[in-house]
């Protein structure tokens, strides 16, 4: 008999296949979101799951799924799943790096330039019917070119970022827990500074750190504060690196000038402040979303099941034990 396996949201047909080769698969294709209970009992009799970034995996279900050895998240973050309590009820947990860095880089930048360049106020303008001609002042933004890119995070994703910025003949200053290597700076042509250093200089700050509770609110208040009026904050890594109500705050009074955000505390019911304000640019957690690479974060979460359920190897097996 075959393994019995859940795919609690849809995903691309061929992936389906993929995993019926090995697994007797359930799938949710219909993609209604699953709620805690609903989930657990659909994984009760259940060997694996291919998981999402909506679907909680702690302590709580672990208990009511005795049958469980691997849960496979599409998604390189993985703060939906309780490592801990994954290994020590002997559950695999995986997700998907690498193949999203150049897709979420790519999608760093949209939100830099739309957000440096006001482009959704500008376009609601439009659409509102309010353009009634060209004038020298209007819509007055901030220079990319030459200006200093502040990322938090040089990682695989931040390092993405950091070679876009070549072509914009930028500075960019980076700060991290760990320094990069020579090598990594170089590439990058990035100068490490400390977080205060970081916030006073750069025209961009840009965030790419993973959340957890070393990182929970990163960004607040305070360090909204040290930022320069003029400079913008991007978030394409996780909600909750950012306190929200602090940013809302901090773009209405004016303490810095524009945020690009495509993550929020608690999504998808994010804080509605953020709709009152025209300096900002707003996403529905999309940065990876692109035809081509949401295939590729699908497959190698199924081939990361098929591995764990098979050889107890996966690729990128997050806890082993
Ligand atoms: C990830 O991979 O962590 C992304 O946020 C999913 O879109």
């Amino acid at each position: 008999m075959k393994p019995k396996v859940l795919v609690t949201r849809e995903v691309f047909e061929d992936i389906l296949d993929y995993l019926s080769r090995y697994f007797e698969v359930t799938s949710n294709q219909s993609d209604i979101p699953i709620n805690a209970e609903t989930l657990a009992s659909k994984l009760a009799d259940k060997q694996g799951a291919m998981i999402t970034l909506t679907d909680r995996i702690d302590t709580s279900l672990l208990t009511r799924c005795p049958n469980l050895k691997a849960v496979c998240n599409i998604a390189v973050g993985y703060n939906n799943i309780d490592i801990d309590a994954c290994t020590k009820a002997k559950v695999m947990a995986t997700n998907t790096p690498g193949v999203l860095d150049d897709t979420t880089g790519d999608f760093t930048w949209t939100l830099i330039l739309a957000t440096a360049r006001r482009l959704s106020e500008a376009e609601d303008y439009l659409r509102a019917g309010q353009w009634d001609g060209w004038k020298l002042k209007q819509f007055l933004g901030l220079d990319i070119h030459h200006a200093t890119l502040g990322i938090f995070g040089l990682g695989r994703i931040g390092q993405v970022v950091a070679h876009r910025a070549i072509g914009f003949e930028m500075k960019v200053i980076y700060h991290d827990v760990m320094r990069a290597s020579p090598e990594v700076e170089k590439a990058c042509r990035a100068t490490f500074v400390t977080k205060e250093e970081l916030l006073s200089q750069a025209d961009i700050v840009t965030i790419h750190v993973p959340y957890f509770s070393a990182t929970h609110h990163l960004i607040g208040k305070a360090e909204l504060k040290q930022m320069k009026s003029t400079s913008i904050l991007i978030n394409a890594s996780r909600g909750g690196v950012v306190d929200d109500a602090a940013l809302i705050e901090a773009l209405h009074s004016g303490t810095i000038a524009g945020a690009g955000l495509d993550v929020f505390e608690n999504e998808p019911k994010f804080n509605p402040g953020f709709l009152d304000l025209k300096n900002v640019v707003l996403a529905p957690h999309i940065a990876s979303s692109s035809q081509a690479t949401r295939h590729k974060m699908a497959m190698l979460a199924a081939e990361n099941l098929v591995a764990a359920l098979t050889t107890g190897k996966p690729p990128n097996l997050l806890n082993p034990f």
